[in-house]
């Protein structure tokens, strides 16, 4: 067994974390107040290539292995999970969905733009009533021949407005159920397509989360990806990856408020000492110390999977199950370590506790997770 990494996966990350340092980490305290997307910070982030890392370069990616991304998605995400979440919706769901599933077509025109950054995707299964139950899907996609009529409308859309492409999943047949579910590429400006309101949000405030609304909207039956009937499938598969990208978030957002408190620890003095010195404390670090590194091995094992090309589900599951707990537990300890610092913005941990908390519930809640490895613990 081996835990080195290559040469080539530290010096992604390295590169990761001079741009969060340099630039994410001014104004994300701003962006975070006023709810503005990183606008600016994605663009620089395509240019660097982390917009569609694992892409083949053929498609204009950087054609890097799953652990190169987890080590990015994690040096991001210590900083800006409003960025992270960006790049983990455009890298795991959409361009790897893209890429995997679509045509040659497809790829031409819509994975190469998104590959670059230079335009945004977002994947748009959640509705107002299909959340965790997401076979219930209510928007539909009503076969005419050779193009779909999309109606309906989706919910908490990451890159609901910055985007311009779009991975819509749509039920054609609901006598077929899951099966009856199609997955189509809609762009921004199809008739009939309109963003809703944007979500006034508790953390990863820089993001921009939509509601998407289509009426009678004419998508092309070669914007369909995959066969007839794919949808649902296309969904899950991509989910899988996707929550690589989030358990390595969370992974950052915990590691990044350790970093923070241990740093604080050392510098801040009570009873006449620092109060790393004071058992209480250090305790506390040791404790966030093991469990990040144990969420870390888990997020390395589902990444190394997935390069190895062997069933990750259940391992991705897994790694985004504990490490989003992690992330809670400790951004919450860190703000206690932080004491009243740890409440005020400036000290940026209370921003990492509330970034935290949607690890937990996007790209499935914990409890679907815990589905997810159960069924998969009788196969
Ligand atoms: N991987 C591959 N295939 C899977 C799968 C997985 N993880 N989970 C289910 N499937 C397949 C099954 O094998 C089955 O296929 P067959 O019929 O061919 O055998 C089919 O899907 C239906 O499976 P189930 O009967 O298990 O379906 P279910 O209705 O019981 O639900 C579920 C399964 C796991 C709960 C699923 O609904 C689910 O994952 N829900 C959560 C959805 C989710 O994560 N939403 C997040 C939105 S995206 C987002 O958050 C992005 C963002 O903006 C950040």
């Amino acid at each position: 067994m081996n835990f080195e990494l290559t040469e080539e996966q530290m010096a992604v990350r390295d590169a990761a974390r001079d741009f969060a340092q340099t630039e994410l980490l001014p104004g994300v305290i701003e962006r975070d107040d006023k709810q503005q997307f990183p606008a600016e910070q994605i663009k620089k982030m395509g240019e660097l290539g982390f917009m569609g890392m694992m892409v083949d370069p053929k498609y204009n990616g950087g054609g890097m292995d799953t652990i190169s991304y987890a080590l990015a998605m994690e040096e991001i995400s210590k900083i800006d999970s409003s960025s992270s979440v960006c790049m983990s919706v455009n890298n795991s769901l959409v361009c790897w969905g893209l890429e995997k599933y679509g045509t040659e077509e497809q790829k031409e025109k819509y994975l190469k733009p998104l590959a670059t950054g230079e335009k945004i995707g977002a994947f748009c299964l959640s509705e107002p009533e299909a959340g965790s139950d997401a076979t219930s899907q209510r928007t539909t996609a009503e076969d005419k021949g050779d193009h779909y009529v999309l109606n309906g409308t989706k919910n908490w859309i990451t890159n609901g407005n910055s985007a311009s492409i779009y991975l819509v999943i749509a039920q054609t047949d609901p006598e077929k159920k899951h099966k009856g579910i199609n997955a189509l590429i809609v762009e921004k400006d199809m008739e009939g397509f309109q963003v809703g309101k944007k979500e006034d949000k508790l953390g990863i405030r820089g993001s921009d989360t939509h509601s998407l609304m289509f009426t009678d909207v004419k998508v092309p039956k070669e914007n369909r990806i995959g066969d007839d009937g794919f949808g649902f499938t296309f969904a899950m598969s991509t989910l899988n990856g996707g929550r690589i990208g989030i358990a390595s978030q969370a992974l950052g957002i915990a590691s990044g408020a350790y970093e923070l408190a241990l740093k604080y620890s050392q510098e801040r003095k009570a009873f006449g000492k620092e109060i790393f010195n004071h058992q209480a404390i250090a305790f506390k670090l040791a404790d966030m110390a093991t469990q990040i590194e144990a969420a870390r091995m888990l997020v390395m094992k589902a990444a190394w999977l997935k390069d190895q090309k062997q069933d990750f589900s259940q391992a991705s599951a897994m790694a985004k199950l504990y490490a989003s707990q992690v992330a809670m537990d400790t951004t919450v300890e860190a703000v206690q370590i932080h004491g009243g610092y740890g409440f005020v913005k400036e000290y940026h941990v209370e921003r990492l506790m509330r970034d935290a908390k949607i690890t937990q519930i996007y790209e499935g809640t914990s409890e679907i997770q815990k589905i997810v490895i159960s069924r998969s613990l009788l196969k």
